[in-house]
């Protein structure tokens, strides 16, 4: 393939209804959901993609009965302790984007150590997505950008795109170039709001668990054959 896209952000979606076609809990259909994630990192890595978006959990999800939301904390430290090593010897960096402040501290202090064991990697960046919403983040950046006007007497004339971008929670990380939702849905869910301006988007009936690297392979090559103009002609 010759045009890789440098950026893959993916909205993994149809977990539960997957399990509920096999008539089994939702939590399996998590579970199942991780083993994919894990072999769409390894895909990615492989193709020469630099940065991997996953958005594992939304701020709406707190919606969900407690007791899903919780296994989804859970499964997350796991695939953090049990997958570290595996990420290490790839030589793949970790970030995470979203707000930490109301997750458990177990958890926020897994993700803060990950990621900063994993901050001298060169390898492919994995960018997780978790407690993370579009409008939050860009209400956050506004925030963080006034108290610094007020604080560090940071100028207020000339905001650009560029000088804006870094505050948010992927400074330093390029927009996405492919963004690709499963399940049917065809929705951005207050998914990257800001840096998916220009995203090229795909979407796939495909349920998340079912999603393994061929489909991955089929989206990166939807991708090749488009022609991105940026409002340009
Ligand atoms: C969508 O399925 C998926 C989620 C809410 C996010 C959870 C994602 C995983 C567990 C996979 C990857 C995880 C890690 C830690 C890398 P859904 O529950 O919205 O499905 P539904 O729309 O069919 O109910």
């Amino acid at each position: 393939m010759d045009k890789i896209p440098t950026h893959v952000a993916i909205i993994m979606d149809g977990n539960g209804r997957w399990a509920g076609e096999r008539g089994l809990a939702r939590s399996h259909g998590h579970r199942q959901g991780v083993k994919r994630a894990e072999e769409i990192i390894n895909a990615a890595s492989r193709m020469g993609v630099k940065v991997l978006t996953l958005f594992a959990f939304s701020t709406e999800n707190w919606s969900r009965p407690k007791r899903e939301v919780g296994m989804l904390m859970r499964l997350l430290y796991n695939f953090l302790a049990g997958r570290a090593e595996k990420l290490q010897n790839r030589n793949i960096r970790f970030r995470m984007i979203g707000r930490k402040e109301n997750l458990p501290r177990y958890l926020s202090d897994k993700l803060e150590n990950f990621q900063a064991k994993t901050a001298g990697n060169t390898g492919m960046t994995v960018v997780l997505a978790f407690n993370y919403g579009g409008r939050q983040e860009i209400m956050d950046a506004a925030g963080k950008y006034a108290l610094d006007v007020l604080k560090n007497g940071a100028v207020s004339s000339g905001l650009d795109e560029e000088r804006f971008g870094g505050y948010l929670y992927t400074s330093g990380i390029p927009d996405p170039d492919l963004l690709i939702r499963t399940s049917g849905e065809m929705r951005l869910s207050n998914f990257m709001l800001w840096q998916l301006s220009y995203c090229e988007l795909y979407f796939t009936k495909t349920f998340w668990p079912d999603f393994g690297a061929k489909e991955f392979e089929k989206a990166l090559k939807s991708y090749a054959l488009r022609q991105r103009r940026f409002g340009s002609l």
